[in-house]
C-alpha cells in the first residue's frame, strides 16, 4: 500500500473515532480494508481512496471505522476487576444507594457483550442482596456490527469457555449447535446502542460505575484526556470508573483519583469515598474489601 492511502485512513481513522494508527501497524489495512473495498464494488484499496476523496460516503466511512477497530473481549477480562466489583464496589452501593435502590452501570466500549454480561451475571448471582433493586445496564460501542452480535448474545465454544466458570456456563447459557446463546432474562436486562465516545455525552445520563476498559489504550493523550473529563460530568460523585490494566488516569486527568489497592478502579477527585468514614468508606479507603 502507498503512504498516502495509509496517511488518508490515518486521518480519516483519527477523526471519526480517536483511534491512531502507528506505522507498523500499515499491514492492518490491507488485511482489513481489503473486503470492504471488495464489498463496496472496488477492485483495489487504492481505488476505494480514490472514490473516498472524491465523495466521501458516509456509510462508507462508517464501514472503514468498524473495520478497523479491534473487538478483542472475554467474559471476566482479567476475572480482578469483577472481583473488585464484588467485593468494594457492589457493597458500597448496597450501603449507598439503599434508599433509591437503584445502580446504572455503563459499558463504553462493550464490544461484543461479554463485559455487561458478566457485570448482570454478578448482579444475578447477588440477587438475594439485590432483590427489588433496578440495576440498569447500558453498553455502547462504535461498531453496530459488533452491538448486532452483543444483542444476539450467541458465542463459540472458545469464546464461551473463555473466563467463564462452567456453573456460570451451565445456568445462564443454552446450547445451539456448537454455539451457546446467553439466556434472554440476562440479554434482555442489557441496553445495546451505537455510542461513539468523541460524541456528546449529554443524552446518556449519569451513572454510579462506569466501565471503560480496553479502548483508551487506542488513543492518543489528548482524545484520552478529553473522554476522561467528559465521562467524569457523567458519573456520579461517588461513583467508580473502570479501566483495563494497561490504562491508568495517571498524567492524563486530573478528574480521577485511583482507588488504593484496587488495580483499575478509580473515583472522581473529591469524590466521599477518599473522605468520608463510614464503614464501607474506610473499608474502601484502606483497600480492605478488596482482596
Ligand atoms: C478491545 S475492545 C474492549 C472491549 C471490552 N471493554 C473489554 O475490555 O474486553 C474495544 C472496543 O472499543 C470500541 N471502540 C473503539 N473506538 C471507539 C469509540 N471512539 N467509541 C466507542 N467505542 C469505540 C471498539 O469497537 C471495540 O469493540
Amino acid at each position: 500500500m502507498e503512504i498516502t492511502d495509509f496517511d488518508i485512513y490515518k486521518n480519516l481513522l483519527k477523526k471519526k473515532s480517536g483511534l491512531v494508527l502507528s506505522s507498523d501497524k500499515s499491514y492492518l489495512l490491507d488485511s482489513r480494508l481489503s473486503p470492504i473495498a471488495k464489498k463496496w464494488g472496488y477492485a483495489s484499496i487504492n481505488e476505494m481512496t480514490v472514490a473516498l476523496q472524491k465523495i466521501p460516503d458516509t456509510a462508507l466511512i462508517i464501514d472503514i471505522v468498524e473495520a478497523m477497530t479491534t473487538n478483542e473481549t472475554s467474559f471476566f477480562r482479567d476475572t480482578k476487576p469483577f472481583d473488585i466489583l464484588k467485593t468494594v464496589v457492589l457493597p458500597y452501593m448496597q450501603e449507598h444507594r439503599a434508599i433509591n435502590k437503584t445502580m446504572t452501570t455503563w459499558c463504553a466500549a462493550a464490544s461484543s457483550g461479554q463485559e455487561p454480561y458478566s457485570i448482570r451475571m454478578i448482579l444475578k448471582e447477588l440477587d438475594f442482596k439485590f432483590a427489588g433493586w433496578k440495576t440498569d445496564i447500558l453498553a455502547t460501542d462504535i461498531s453496530n456490527e459488533i452491538l448486532d452480535q452483543a444483542r444476539e448474545g450467541i458465542y463459540s465454544q472458545f469464546e464461551a469457555q473463555r473466563g467463564l466458570p462452567i456453573q456460570m456456563l451451565m445456568s445462564n447459557f443454552t446450547q445451539i449447535g456448537e454455539k451457546w446463546q446467553i439466556n434472554e432474562d440476562i440479554r434482555k436486562s442489557v441496553q445495546y446502542k451505537y455510542f461513539n465516545l468523541l460524541d456528546n455525552m449529554n443524552a446518556l445520563g449519569t451513572f454510579d460505575v462506569i466501565f471503560c476498559r480496553n479502548v483508551l489504550i487506542y488513543f492518543d493523550t489528548e482524545t484520552k484526556q478529553d473522554i476522561l473529563d467528559r465521562m467524569s460530568l457523567h458519573l456520579a460523585n461517588d461513583g467508580f470508573l473502570f479501566l483495563g490494566g494497561a490504562e491508568t488516569v495517571l498524567g492524563i486527568t486530573d478528574k480521577f483519583k485511583p482507588v488504593p489497592d484496587s488495580r483499575g478502579l478509580y473515583a472522581k477527585e473529591g469524590s466521599p469515598i477518599f473522605e468520608k468514614s463510614d464503614s464501607a468508606t474506610q473499608a474502601i479507603a484502606s483497600g480492605s474489601l478488596s482482596s
